[in-house]
């Protein structure tokens, strides 16, 4: 960790999570805790909660939970470092100066002077856009119906026909040619020496989430090649984990995000309204921008080119968008090339519509699929129908996978028992997808053993946070050993030694992690909602089974290492015991 770890949980314990959520969320005390609307999900009910005595907040509508610092992570898109820099702040604790190697010090010199002279030149093609040899620029931007806020908004600017200009500019400024070489901005010949890499451009300043300015796109006036330059990779420009307008978007908070081709078609909607909208950097879209689109929404609306190359591009997209477990829909913009065409040709009411009639992505996947088959042909329509059934076989959830199947059978007029047959055929013959299970029951019967297991896992640590009492009943039984899954089994560690001595604090727990998927892990599982159960002997038994099945997983599983783990001999043992006594043991919840 970078900080010490009880700096830390001062910093958490000085910043009361409910004085720090009412900062950002309209909160109303109910009860014991304090409810508000998510600021994670689009929501009209509230369904988000912030609990006192715990220090954590959970959402029941979209799951999200953790405590102060991971609230911050979240709404202000810090990591825990800033986070914790932040709240430190606010409560008045001083933290230690930081300690840099002489290579990181380095590193983030190189990178900050980076980010200097791309601001500076920002400036510089902002300012030359407003001037006479900016005329060009301007006139292009005012053709293309773009309003003076607009362009301020987005800090457009105008690289002129003298690139020369530029550079003796930021060399006035003192940055040296080797700078300006790294950023992208130059290019250096023996015959000319170093020249600007942007002339005659209306240049697009591209931000990073906190507005700084990490590189540029610019486009040429009229037809040129080409259409569109963009700064290289730098150390500070990552093209794969940047979006064009995310800083804007990431707080629009319009319950989804809208995803388009070209930068203009992000700066035309922006102009309009739909300040959700963001666009890949010049190159294809990625899983990582999709991970980052995760943090802000759970829907994605796809407002790609209506061309071939735009429907293309809109399949991969959908591909890697399911991949990230987000919902995608795509916009229909016909008879427009764009979104920028179609907001200059039938403005914002129509797109709002176009909006809400946004199509299903698996929908929108059937029917390009479709277009590649005759089906007035019948071999042609089985092929169809068997394409149809790969893809459904592709759904990893039986319900999903069924819900689809139906409604696929209704809307292309297949027998349902006949596409049915298809996807069984299909999954058998390819391994892609398992039989279609019954509905599930309480613990067991759910996917693979090792799911079943991580569940039963789970289900225990939340249930002890939820009743910490019980952690005496059932010490003797269990240990941390028993979780095999190596982030649980992190957590019980912790959890067992400070249950042990009556000092849980599932807040401090979350803070303990550094990496900040296991963060969101371990938020999870301490506000994941228990199994609801009427009867206090309902409750037992869902309790007693819980337990047995962590105890048998843990029994399987080292005895499967008997002879390559040092430690499974002696768990195999006590377990063999534990079992036996909690045949014979009755626990009681009270
Ligand atoms: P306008 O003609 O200005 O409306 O462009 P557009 O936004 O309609 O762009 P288009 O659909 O042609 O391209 C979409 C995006 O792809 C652009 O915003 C650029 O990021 C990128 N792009 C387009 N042309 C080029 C090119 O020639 N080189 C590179 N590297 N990227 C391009
Ligand atoms: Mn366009």
């Amino acid at each position: 960790m970078f900080y010490p770890e009880d700096l830390v949980e001062e910093v958490r314990t000085r910043n009361d999570i409910v004085d720090v959520i009412s900062g950002y969320v309209k909160l109303t005390r109910r009860g014991n805790s304090y409810w508000g609307l998510c600021p994670f999900h689009n929501e009209k009910s509230p369904s988000f909660h912030v609990i006192g005595d715990r220090q954590m907040y959970h959402c029941f509508g979209c799951g999200a939970g953790g405590n102060v610092f991971t609230f911050l992570m979240n709404y202000e898109n810090y990591t825990f470092r800033e986070a914790v820099k932040v709240l430190a702040d606010r409560a008045g604790v001083r933290l230690p100066e930081v300690e840099y190697t002489e290579e990181m010090r380095r590193k983030e010199d190189r990178k900050a002077r980076l980010l200097e002279v791309n601001k500076e030149a920002a400036k510089f093609f902002y300012w030359q856009l407003r001037t006479p040899r900016g005329e060009t620029g301007y006139q292009y931007l005012k053709k293309r119906q773009l309003t003076d806020e607009t362009m301020k908004k987005f800090g457009l600017g105008y690289a002129g026909k003298r690139g020369s200009d530029l550079i003796q500019y930021l060399k006035s400024k003192g940055y040296e040619d080797d700078l300006i070489l790294e950023a992208g901005l130059g290019n250096y010949s023996e015959s000319r020496g170093l020249s600007s890499q942007f002339w005659n451009r209306v240049m697009f300043p591209i931000q990073d989430l906190n507005h700084r300015v990490i590189g540029f796109g610019g486009r040429v006036m009229g037809d040129g090649e080409p259409k569109y330059l963009n700064s290289p990779e730098t150390p500070i420009f990552d093209k794969r984990r940047n979006l064009y307008g995310l800083s804007f978007a990431r707080t629009a908070r319009m319950g989804n995000i809208i995803l388009c081709e070209g930068y203009m078609d992000v700066i035309a909607m922006h102009q309009a309204g739909f300040s959700q909208a963001v666009a890949s950097l010049g190159t294809a879209f990625t899983a990582e921008q999709a991970g980052i689109l995760r943090r802000y929404t759970e829907n994605v609306l796809l407002a790609y080119d209506s061309d071939g190359a735009g429907v293309k591009a809109a399949l991969r997209g959908i591909g890697i968008l399911r991949e990230a477990g987000l919902s995608a829909k795509v916009i229909d913009l016909r008879p427009y090339k764009d979104p920028d065409e179609f907001m200059k040709n039938l403005g914002k009411d129509a797109f709002q519509e176009r909006i809400g009639q946004a199509e299903n992505s698996f929908f929108y996947e059937v029917r390009m699929l479709e277009r590649d088959f005759d089906l007035d042909d019948p071999e042609g329509k089985t092929r169809f129908h068997r394409e149809i059934a790969k893809k459904l076989c592709l759904f990893q959830e039986a319900v999903e996978r069924e819900n689809y199947l139906t409604a696929i059978a209704q809307k292309y007029h297949i027998v349902y028992e006949d596409l049915r047959k298809l996807v069984s055929s299909v999954a058998a013959q390819t391994g892609l997808a398992r039989p279609i299970e019954r509905p599930r029951q309480a613990v067991s019967q759910k996917a693979s053993p090792e799911e079943n297991a991580k569940r039963s896992q789970r289900l225990l640590i939340s249930w002890l946070v939820d009743e910490p009492g019980l952690y005496r009943k059932i010490q003797e039984y269990i240990s941390p050993k028993d979780f095999t899954e190596e982030l649980y089994r992190k957590v019980a560690e912790r959890m067992f030694e400070d249950l042990g001595k009556g000092s849980f604090q599932p807040a401090e727990m979350v803070s303990l992690f550094e990496d900040e998927e296991e963060q969101k892990e371990v938020a999870q599982l301490f506000s994941a909602s228990l199994p609801r159960l009427d009867t206090a002997s309902q409750r037992e038994k869902a309790f007693r089974d819980i337990l047995l099945s962590v105890k048998k997983n843990s029994f399987e599983y080292y005895t499967s290492r008997l002879g390559s783990d040092v430690d499974a001999l002696k768990q195999v043992i006590d377990g063999k015991k534990a079992l036996e006594a909690l045949a014979k043991t009755h626990i009681s919840l009270d």
